[in-house]
């Protein structure tokens, strides 16, 4: 026997009437007749015939005590409730009963002929029926009278593909169509619960205990078709003719044959062999995230989808949470958040794209780290004199935007001109023998134009000519600036840098743009914008000048975002462009596409993440070894999220002639 206090709020109060008291007992059999048959007793013990009551609206009619019994009775009900002091007792369904000193709102007097299912445990009585109570009252006590039941249409036809799929036990493992739990209702029928999920657009629904309706697109936790169908005893309570699932067993009926999924767990294996679970871990502390990069996976999230995305990305900390949130990062920013280890039972939402499996919880990571034998990375700091030492060369005169190694060993220095300091010439030279004396060691030269923006190398000659393009502002942008360098250690060069605007400029304004030495000696210069953050230069021209200027859609299709490029020339002789998240190679003859590149991984959290402007990134060349017929590699660090958003910690790499190419 089973007895459960009643728990919920009474809904309303039934008012007390002495004057209508015992208003309702005509339909009451003549207590004085020995039945000869089953029948409706007149009185129990001290409780006297009430009626035949149907259930209330959202709660049981007689809600405060409940057992149900194969063995039931109305005198045991009576013994039952008597014992726990309430006015009323009623039985239902043959093998239920319920206590209450109050009707609870929407149960009303029904025709004593509906209460006419026999108690289970004696075939002369009548324990009420589906959705019917056979009620006694407490002799003496003043009671209510009650309206005649209004019977309300209900559907009769099922949606259009749904079929009955059997008597299932819900539980115990959770509910097993759990997704959408209709308010009771009165006048449940499996037609109404179908019609009612169908429309919510749900494939499965399952009515249980006379009245309630579940919804769901599977059946979860585990469920299992009961063998045995009597399990579903309960009848509707639209209709008493069939049953409505029974206590603890749900009558299912679906669109298609449901899928099933077993309880969830956290996964624990299968995890690539490479991650450990280190339990279910507190997030948001203090407001703050113990794992700093946050995804999204709704309809798909796994423990495998979150963690190969944080694996690919180098981190090797990974949290699940809310069912479809992913977070990666280090182990160290659990314990910098000041995460700790919480009850495995607060990680109990189950995972979006896995039914069976557990994806941490409200604020709750379940918590992984990689612990395969190959790290995901590995930072080599260099001990002892390998470390190496820095030391102060000499007093310098500008931040410098530009510096490069003269032939003759000095270093050119170039800097903002007209929009940087006052007294700043813009370009400067360092003799790398005459750190001891700073007049020594710097020689003052002079630019005319603003090489903020702009674009420099050196060229291939003998007298190792350094070059710069474009820049900061109208002529700027139009910039050609040439530098033979001069002089010698300890000896202060003559030349300076050369520019004339009127007798050598490029095609092209650019603010933003790259060059690059070709094969055959020209220069050729890619992109910018015709100004500071102002329309886009999409297209290429040739130094020494020859020929027009290319336009070129990709780098029209990915301004700003394409800013000063990286470009390479390859084995093979095309050119390499890495711009944005794309990267392609061109025709060195013709400049048109030869081959589309995948795309560049971005950052952990956003695909869309560029490796040039605004962000830049940088890029080297990969060493290649004897006898170098191996494919060329571009290696290519930092940059940032989309608009500057946030800096990448990542390099990616590339073979662009390699069979296929991958960006990884
Ligand atoms: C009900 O109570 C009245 C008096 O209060 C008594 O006369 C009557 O016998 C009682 N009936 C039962 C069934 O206990
Ligand atoms: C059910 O799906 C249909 C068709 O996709 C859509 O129009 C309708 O809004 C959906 N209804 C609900 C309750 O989601
Ligand atoms: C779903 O989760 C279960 C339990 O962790 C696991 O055994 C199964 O491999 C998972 N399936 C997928 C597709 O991730
Ligand atoms: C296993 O992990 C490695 C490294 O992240 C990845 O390359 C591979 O695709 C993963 N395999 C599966 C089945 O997830
Ligand atoms: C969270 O904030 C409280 C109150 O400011 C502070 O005492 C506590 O140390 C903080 N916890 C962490 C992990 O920062
Ligand atoms: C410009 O002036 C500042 C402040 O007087 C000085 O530190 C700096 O060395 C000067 N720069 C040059 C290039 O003369
Ligand atoms: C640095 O060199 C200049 C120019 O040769 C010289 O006048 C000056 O005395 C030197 N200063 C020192 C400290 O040697
Ligand atoms: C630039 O070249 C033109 C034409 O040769 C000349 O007239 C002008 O003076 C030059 N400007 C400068 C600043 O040297
Ligand atoms: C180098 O190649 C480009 C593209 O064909 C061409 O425009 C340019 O004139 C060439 N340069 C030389 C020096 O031949």
């Amino acid at each position: 026997m089973r007895l459960t206090r009643a728990s919920r709020a009474l809904p309303s109060v039934f008012l007390l009437s002495a004057a209508s008291a015992q208003s309702t007992s005509t339909d009451a059999p003549a207590a004085t007749v020995t039945p000869s048959g089953p029948s409706q007793p007149a009185s129990i013990d001290n409780y006297n015939w009430y009626g035949c009551q149907t259930e209330a609206t959202g709660t049981r009619a007689l809600n405060s005590y409940t057992y149900a019994d194969d063995g039931m009775t109305l005198e045991s009900c009576r013994d039952f409730c008597n014992a726990q002091g309430t006015t009323f007792f009623g039985t239902e369904y043959g093998r239920e009963c319920y206590c209450g000193n109050k009707f609870q709102s929407g149960s009303v007097s029904a025709p004593a002929s509906d209460c006419n299912q026999l108690c289970a445990g004696d075939s002369l009585q009548y324990c009420g029926a589906g959705n019917r109570l056979s009620v006694y009252a407490l002799n003496g006590t003043d009671i209510v009278s009650v309206t005649s039941a209004t019977p309300t249409p209900v559907p009769t036809t099922f949606p259009t593909g749904w079929t009955a799929q059997g008597c299932w036990q819900d539980g115990p493992n959770g509910r097993i169509v759990p997704t959408y739990n209709a308010p009771d209702n009165d006048n449940l029928t499996p037609q109404s619960c179908a019609q009612l999920c169908d429309s919510l657009n749900y494939t499965v629904s399952g009515t249980e205990y006379y009245k309630q309706c579940f919804c769901s697109n599977a059946i979860y936790n585990g469920g299992v078709k009961g063998t045995d169908d009597t399990k579903c005893n309960t009848p509707c309570s639209g209709d008493s003719s069939v049953n409505c699932g029974g206590a603890g067993y749900i009558t299912i009926y679906s669109k298609g044959t449901p899928q099933t999924y077993q309880p969830p767990v956290v996964q624990t294996s299968g995890l690539n062999g490479t991650w450990t679970y280190q339990g279910c871990y507190n997030d948001n502390i203090n407001n703050t995230r113990s794992l700093p990069w946050q995804l999204f996976f709704p309809g798909t999230m796994t423990a495998t989808v979150c963690l190969h995305q944080c694996a690919q990305f180098g981190y090797a900390a990974a949290g699940l949470e809310y069912g479809e949130e992913c977070y990666c990062g280090d182990p160290g920013d659990l314990t910098n958040a000041g995460s700790t280890k919480q009850l495995e039972s607060d990680c109990n939402i189950v995972c979006a794209g896995n039914a069976s499996a557990i994806c941490g919880g409200g604020s709750r990571l379940s918590t992984y780290f990689w612990t395969g034998s190959t790290p995901l990375y590995v930072f080599h700091y260099p001990q002892g004199t390998n470390a190496g030492t820095y030391s102060n060369l000499v007093g310098g005169v500008v931040t410098p935007l530009m510096t490069m190694q003269s032939i003759t060993g000095k270093v050119t220095f170039l800097e903002k001109w007209g929009t940087g300091a006052a007294n700043s010439t813009g370009a400067y030279e360092l003799d790398l023998s005459q750190t001891s004396n700073f007049t020594r060691a710097w020689r003052t030269m002079h630019l005319k134009t603003d090489v903020f923006c702009s674009a420099g190398l050196i060229l291939p000659d003998k007298a190792g000519r350094q070059l710069t393009i474009g820049g900061w502002s109208l002529d700027s942008t139009y910039g050609v600036r040439l530098y033979t360098p001069d002089g010698s250690d300890g000896v202060k060069g003559v030349n300076d840098w050369q520019e004339n605007v009127s007798v050598l400029k490029l095609q092209r304004g650019r603010w933003y743009p790259s060059a690059m030495v070709m094969t055959n000696g020209s220069i050729l210069v890619v992109g910018g914008e015709i100004g500071s953050n102002d329309k886009a230069e999409p297209t290429l021209e040739i130094l020494p000048t020859v020929g027009p200027y290319l336009y070129m859609d990709w780098l029209a299709r990915t301004d700003p975002n394409n800013l000063y490029p990286f470009l390479a020339v390859l084995p093979g002789g095309g050119i390499f462009v890495g711009y944005w998240n794309e990267a392609r190679i061109l025709n060195e003859v013709t400049f048109e596409t030869t081959k589309v590149l995948p795309n560049m991984p971005g950052s952990v959290i956003n695909p869309l993440s560029g490796r040039t402007y605004p962000l830049e990134g940088a890029s080297v060349l990969l060493p290649q070894i004897a006898p170098y017929t191996d494919p060329l590699g571009v290696l290519m660090c930092g940059g940032s999220t989309e608009g500057g958003g946030e800096a990448l910690d990542n390099c990616v790499s590339i073979y662009p002639e390699a069979a296929t190419p991958r960006g990884h």
